[in-house]
Order: C-alpha cells, then structure tokens, then sequence
C-alpha cells in the first residue's frame, strides 16, 4: 500500500537524515528534515533553542512544524529529531498521517556514533551524555517500537542498512 509519507525515527546518531536522503532518492521522494526544518523557520540553531525558549517551547516548536511538514507535498521522506515522537502525541501523529520506520541501533552502537557528533547535539553537551542517552532510550524504546517497520541499523554498512530500509518500504 501506498503511504504518503514516510517518517523515520529513532535515537540521535541512528542515521535517520543520511538514510532518509538515501531512501528518498531511491523512492523518487523529496526529502525533508524535521530539524533542518526549525532552524530554517527560526533562524537559529537547535542548540540555541534549547538555551531560549529551553526545551518546551522547542518541543512545541517541533511538533508544530511535524504537522506542517506533510502538507509541503503529496508525499515525502521525512526524518524526524529523536525526541520528536515522545511528545504532543507525535507518535500515534505520524502512524496516522504515514508509515513510520524506526532505525534501531542499540547503546554500544550508538555510542561510538555519538562521541564525534555532540558538538551540534544540545542533549549530548555533558560529562554523563553516556549515561543520559541509555536512559532516553529506555524512555523511548517502547514509543519508538510502535513503528509500522523497525530496521536494524547496527553492525552493517549504511549501504546495507539502506537496502534493507528500501526494501522494507518500497
Ligand atoms: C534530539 C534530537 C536531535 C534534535 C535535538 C533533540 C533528541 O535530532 O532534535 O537535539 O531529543 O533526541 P537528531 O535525532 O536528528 O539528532
């Protein structure tokens, strides 16, 4: 069955905005980034919107242009930021407007992805980013698990998690 939009979520560093422009070219979709989304609109960095308005008023801000990202097209691939799901009712959002497709990769995995990406990553700016993580996904797991279709992404090439992920979704 045809769905119009494809959502992919998932912890930070599971590859949903580097997969998800994969998937798209591969299903002749645009592509469109939830984060990259905000910052367009706002003008300002992700980390800068944690420090002010803070993380609600992020939050708000997320889920509001989550709502607005599928009226953009007919259809399209769109990668979400990993806290996107847990709040506004997001989730069950996304399962009614789309597929959703969780990139699951599991805490060793994610962690040696994370530690070159946290500069950018206002919920990784810690000593005990480790720690936090592993409890965010054990927060998020069970959210992240309701998804249409759940792909393995850890312990292959991308290449290979992108096959897997056309091939789940085509
Ligand atoms: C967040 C994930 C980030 C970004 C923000 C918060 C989270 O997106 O939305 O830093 O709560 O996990 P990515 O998952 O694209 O890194």
């Amino acid at each position: 069955m045809e769905s119009p939009h494809i959502f992919l979520v998932g912890m930070m560093g599971s590859g949903k905005s580097t997969l998800g422009r994969g998937l798209a070219a591969a299903l002749g979709l645009p592509f469109q980034d939830l984060d990259e989304a905000i910052e367009e609109r706002t003008q300002r960095t992700i980390a800068s919107l944690f420090e002010r308005p803070g993380e609600f008023g992020f939050r708000a801000c997320e889920a509001q242009m989550l709502r607005e990202l599928p009226t953009r097209f007919a259809r399209s691939v769109i990668a979400t930021g990993g806290g996107a799901p847990m709040h506004f009712d997001s989730m069950s959002y996304m399962m009614a407007t789309g597929t959703t497709a969780y990139l699951r990769l599991e805490m060793d995995a994610l962690a040696g992805r994370l530690e070159s990406a946290r500069a950018e990553r206002p919920l990784l700016a810690k000593p005990d980013w480790r720690a936090s993580t592993e409890a965010l996904l054990s927060l998020r797991r069970s959210v992240y698990e309701r998804s249409d279709v759940i792909v393995d992404t850890g312990g292959q090439t991308p290449a290979d998690s992108l096959k897997l992920l056309v091939t789940k979704l085509r």
